[in-house]
């Protein structure tokens, strides 16, 4: 869903990049094994974008012969790079960006020693977020999710999914969707939404959780369909939320709706893929415990791993998803933020790639074509997202760095200079 678009674009020539990451292949689909690898760089490059398109990519010297560009010249607004590092914006494919307290009480209990399960059980967790969204008004959770997608640009992100899932009855989870669409259209990126009903099951149908399941696909589904206020439904499949059975009957009921399925899956504990690779998922999500005999369906389907490392980092945990295990299979993985109050309140991909970088031993090339091209193979929106190519949006990021392996290296700080939303640039880059 493209709700931006709200500047028209004026023509762009992108001048002077060291290095510019395309990210470009003739595969038609996620990247896997050693293709992680490949960022196809073009050095000392020139990107013209037209209308919000890329229109063309070329060397400095094959640029200055275009004919169109000689003649139109002075109707292209030039941005010097100044010898910086030009990529694909990231995508983004995981956030829960409607809330409305951060829970400082977790965090406290965590430091303690708690773990994710205990905090739950002590009245913390997801549902200690419930009640801020349900008395907050659609207006307030806009500018939350506003302020986040403004926060997300200025570090290189050009497409956020973003998941309701902390209202958790119908009226709430409809006031999140359509925070979501309202804070988008004021945005010139690009946001995909994603209905989480089934991230917990709230506190008045405790013990009952396969009458909410029902309230889930029975009521709540079909009003998001019909609102079109969703492109994905989520479920959080794992120990203490939802069962694999019930993820199938969710799955079910979407692909009846015309909707499209992803889910949270082996974040505490491992649950068997098959039954619901059947539903070709989009992406499955965290995947830090998997059987290894799920590896080969996994690596045949297009279903992404999308590894949010900030998660496991925020809630202090020694191990993270063995990405080596799934790379080598031939799975195809991506990383996201799973920007959320509880486990991840990071809204940074350059942190979430550094952690992948350090902790999960992927290379800082792998963690870009993760943190790009991958992720919008994770959104379905590979064909417009992800890469620098002619034809597709002009979303790029431009990174005080000289050298891409500096974008995950420098942590703490942020390097992003400029950020380019479908041919709309946002910050300004020191001369
Ligand atoms: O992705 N695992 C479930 N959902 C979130 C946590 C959300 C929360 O704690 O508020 C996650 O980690
Ligand atoms: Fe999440």
């Amino acid at each position: 869903m493209q709700y931006g678009n709200w500047v028209k674009p004026k023509p762009l020539l992108l001048r002077n990049i060291t290095q510019l990451l395309t990210l470009r292949s003739a595969a038609n689909g996620p990247r896997r094994g050693t293709s992680l690898s490949d960022l196809s760089v073009i050095q000392d490059a020139e990107v013209l974008c037209l209308g919000g398109k890329i229109v063309s990519v070329s060397t400095t010297k094959d640029a200055l012969r275009d004919p169109w560009l000689k003649k139109n010249r002075k109707k292209v607004t030039e941005i010097d790079c100044g010898g910086r590092v030009v990529l694909p914006g990231f995508v983004d494919s995981h956030t829960h960006p409607v809330f409305t307290h951060p829970r400082l009480v977790d965090f406290e209990k965590r430091i303690s020693g708690a773990n994710y399960e205990e905090i739950v059980e002590a009245g913390g967790g997801i549902r200690s977020s419930i009640d801020g969204v349900r008395k907050a008004s659609k207006t307030a959770l806009t500018k939350k999710v506003s302020a986040v997608l403004a926060d997300v640009a200025g570090h290189g992100t050009t497409t956020v999914e973003a998941k309701s899932g902390y209202g958790l009855n119908l009226e709430s989870e409809l006031k999140s969707l359509e925070a979501i669409r309202a804070a988008a259209r004021e945005w010139p990126g690009t946001v995909v939404s994603t209905f989480l009903g089934a991230h917990a099951v709230p506190p008045e149908y405790r013990g009952r959780s396969r009458e909410y399941v029902d309230l889930v696909c029975n009521g709540m589904i079909p009003a998001v369909a019909k609102r079109k206020l969703a492109q994905f439904v989520d479920v959080f499949c794992d120990r203490g939320a939802f069962s694999a059975a019930e993820a199938a009957q969710i799955f079910s009921s979407a692909g009846k709706y015309g909707l499209a399925v992803r889910a949270h899956m082996g974040q505490l504990s491992e649950t068997r893929l098959g039954s619901l690779l059947r539903y070709q998922p989009a992406s499955l999500d965290h995947m830090d415990h998997v059987n290894d005999a799920d590896l080969p369906a996994l690596a045949r389907s297009d279903t992404v791993a999308t590894f949010v490392p900030g998660a496991n980092y925020f809630l202090g945990l020694s191990k993270y998803p063995d990405a080596r295990r799934f790379i080598e299979s031939g799975a195809a993985v991506a990383l996201a933020t799973d920007y959320n109050p509880g486990s991840s309140p990071m809204l940074s991909m350059p942190m979430a790639m550094s952690l992948a970088c350090t902790h999960m031993k992927m290379s800082p090339a792998e963690a870009i074509t993760a943190a790009t091209i991958n992720g919008a193979w994770a959104l379905r929106v590979a064909d417009r997202k992800g890469s620098i190519e002619p034809g597709k949006d002009a979303d790029l990021a431009v990174f005080e760095a000289s050298d891409y392996r500096e974008i995950p290296y420098w942590f703490g700080t942020n390097r992003c200079a400029l950020t380019i939303m479908n041919g709309v640039p946002s910050g300004r880059l020191p001369s």
